[in-house]
């Protein structure tokens, strides 16, 4: 049994694989729409969701199957006090294959030591997102027709955000990759990604603190939004939240080609007249996110493989 807590559990042959399924799926759905016939998806979402939630949901109902869970710690036993071990041992009883988002670093890794069925993390505090980077990476393959020479520019809360950790850690294993993190002084990556990732693998990158200067080097522009929730004081999150609007005249300074990425929600980091630019895949990529879960679902349930 399997179960995918970090972008890293996948080798790049099974991601590979895992992105054609989910690129097929994509082509023709109805082809896949009874495949988890009889099989239940629990969404444990300790932590709030609008669209890595009903993208599982959706994902499994599309697939024929069916979905239980619950949206916040408060409307679950949380709020009395039970542990995620005992949770997800009671859930392996009642599905098939868990989703969990948890505000705790670590939360989904443990439920799967206590886990008889596969555990994936929906996001887990301000640590991983992997199936936001199963998303980010199928929409870059299937818009820019590879996940290899690019130069990806990172922009916002670097250090809580968990969706650029997971994407640094899946896009160093393609070649020449490079990155440049735009970001406060304060919100910069986390030592141990710039240690153990980046330098450790002779990644290239460089850290800047100005948007414009660097847009005419990008291949993908990855927007993120400062994470009020992770902060611990409201001072800072104030001083700090609107230090990066991408807005129409910034995009003049960007490649033709170049993409706009955001793992949403938005809150004013991306102004809504760039929604028009036909570079702006934001909303593409959240649909991208149903069809890479519907993969990974059927590759962790080994159904309807060929
Ligand atoms: C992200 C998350 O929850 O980490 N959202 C998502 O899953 N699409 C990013 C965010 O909340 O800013």
């Amino acid at each position: 049994m399997r179960h995918l807590i970090s972008p890293l559990d996948f080798s790049v042959e099974e991601t590979e694989k895992l992105l054609l399924l989910a690129e097929d799926i994509a082509n023709d759905p109805s082809k896949y729409s009874k495949v988890c016939d009889g099989k239940k998806l629990a969404t444990l979402f300790y932590e709030p969701s609008t669209r890595t939630r009903l993208s599982f949901e959706a994902a499994m109902l599309n697939l024929g199957g069916s979905v239980l869970g619950f949206s916040s710690a408060d409307s679950s036993s949380a709020a009395k006090g039970e542990s995620v071990a005992d949770t997800i041992r009671v859930i392996s009883g009642y599905a098939d294959i868990a989703a969990m988002r948890h505000p705790k670093e670590g939360a989904p890794y443990v439920a799967s030591l206590h886990s008889t069925i596969p555990v994936i993390n929906a996001g887990d505090g301000g640590h991983q997102h992997p199936t936001q980077t199963l998303t980010d990476l199928l929409t870059i393959h299937s818009l820019k027709g590879r996940l290899d020479h690019l130069t990806i520019g990172l922009c916002g809360d670097l250090k809580f955000g968990r969706t650029v950790h997971s994407l640094i850690n899946a896009l160093v294993r393609y070649p020449n990759i490079s990155f440049v993190m735009i970001s406060p002084e304060e919100l910069r990556i986390p030592t141990y990604i710039r240690k153990e990732v980046l330098d450790d693998k002779n990644v290239p990158y460089k850290e800047v603190e100005v948007l414009e200067d660097v847009m005419p080097e990008l291949d993908i522009l990855y927007m993120t939004r400062v994470q009020k929730e992770r902060f611990f004081n409201e001072e800072d999150y104030i001083r700090l939240k609107d230090r990066y609007i991408l807005d129409a005249s910034k995009m003049q300074y960007a490649k033709e080609d170049m993409l706009v990425l955001h793992p949403l929600p938005r809150v004013n980091e991306i102004s809504v007249e760039v929604d028009k630019d036909p570079r702006a895949a934001y909303f593409k990529q959240a649909q991208f996110g149903v069809y890479a879960r519907m993969a990974l679902i059927m590759i962790l349930l080994e159904v309807g493989l060929c």
